[in-house]
């Protein structure tokens, strides 16, 4: 093995206990610990997600690593202090933020992304890509929560860290997350090996909802069967559970989970007035482009029912548009 990255990773295994310690046990992590008890974060989140937080000050990791004789050129390169400007030693890269650590697959802390408290920008700051951390191929979570995706064969994809935390509190433990970056290839085909079912539960805002119908191709290229969690009033599923609570996050939002075809309906459905003839036509044309490719008859016909209910058109007349459109198609 590479001495090098087992340094990394040894400091990135301290620093995280470090911060933790900080928030919990200091004086200097209770605003910390405030910031988090007013989002209803858990004393037992904290402690499962490690969540940390470093102080104020330029030096905690400096004097921290070079104490314990860490090579800080090699901590700079690895995303946990930065160089000063006029080049004479290193600063701590996270300051006065909540740190939640970043777990490869087998549990070893390789990134820190570093919340500020409260209002400000960036939000979030992450670690740099390094050796041990590609954003295409680190899913938050997917250490805790793989033995029960495999056991479920599910997973549940959520955007953000605070997403995936309050869902395990809810009791939904196979749920992970992409870590503000698109879900990749790579991404999916990690996901595909333990799971047959994918929920993209993303937030409910236009964001949210554009990266989830994104994600519906990526997803089932690989196989899964997908589906999507709808968040009402732009909430994102940390919001939700908070305001409403974990049943029903549990009933409404994952278990109301829309099918691929479904929400790619009610997607296109926002665009177009269905009090007016042109505005049902339009949509009806829309609707078609995702209809007419299935490739099961009963599929099509289940779908072409509803939308005939729902529009008020003949069963008929709608199959004889899907099979107008197949034909072209071909
Ligand atoms: N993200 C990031 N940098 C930012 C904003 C977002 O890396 N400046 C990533 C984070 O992984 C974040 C995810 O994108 O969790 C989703 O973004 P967003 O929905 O904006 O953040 P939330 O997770 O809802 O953050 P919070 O609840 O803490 O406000
Ligand atoms: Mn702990
Ligand atoms: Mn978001
Ligand atoms: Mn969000
Ligand atoms: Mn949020």
């Amino acid at each position: 093995r590479n001495p090098e990255l087992e340094q990394l990773l040894q400091a990135y295994e301290w620093s995280a206990k470090l911060y933790h310690f900080l928030l919990k046990n200091t004086e200097h992590g209770k605003p910390a610990m405030d910031y988090l008890k007013s989002r209803g974060f858990t004393d037992r989140a904290i402690d499962t997600f490690q969540i940390g937080y470093a102080p104020a000050r330029w030096d905690t990791l400096v004097q921290f690593l070079d104490k314990r004789s860490f090579d800080l050129g090699a901590m700079e390169k690895g995303g946990l202090l930065s160089s000063k400007h006029d080049g004479t030693g290193y600063v701590d890269r996270f300051r006065d933020r909540v740190i939640f650590p970043l777990h490869n697959r087998n549990g070893k802390v390789i990134a820190f992304a570093g919340r500020i408290l409260g209002e400000g920008q960036p939000k979030y700051l992450n670690s740099p890509e390094s050796r041990l951390f590609t954003k295409s191929r680190i899913l938050y979570n997917l250490h805790q929560a793989k033995s029960e995706i495999r056991k479920t064969r599910q997973i549940v994809l959520f955007e953000g860290y605070g997403d995936v935390i309050s869902a395990w509190e809810a009791g939904v433990h196979n749920g992970v997350a992409t870590m503000g970056t698109a879900l990749t290839d790579s991404h999916a085909a990690m996901m595909r090996g333990l799971a047959d079912e994918a929920i993209v539960c993303y937030d409910g805002d236009q964001a949210g909802q554009a990266a989830a119908l994104k994600s519906i191709p990526i997803l089932e290229t690989v196989g899964f069967t997908v589906k999507i969690a709808i968040l009402t009033e732009g909430l994102d599923p940390d919001e939700f559970i908070q305001k409403y609570g974990a049943e029903r996050f549990k009933l409404q939002v994952l278990d109301g989970a829309v099918s691929s075809v479904k929400f790619k309906l009610i997607y296109l459905k926002k665009n177009h007035i269905l009090l007016e003839e042109a505005g049902k036509v339009a949509y009806i044309k829309d609707a078609m482009e995702v209809i007419a490719p299935l490739p099961s008859p009963t599929e099509r016909e289940i779908y072409l029912k509803e939308l005939a209910a729902e529009l008020q058109v003949s069963f008929d007349s709608l199959k004889q548009e899907c099979n107008e459109k197949r034909i072209a198609m071909q």
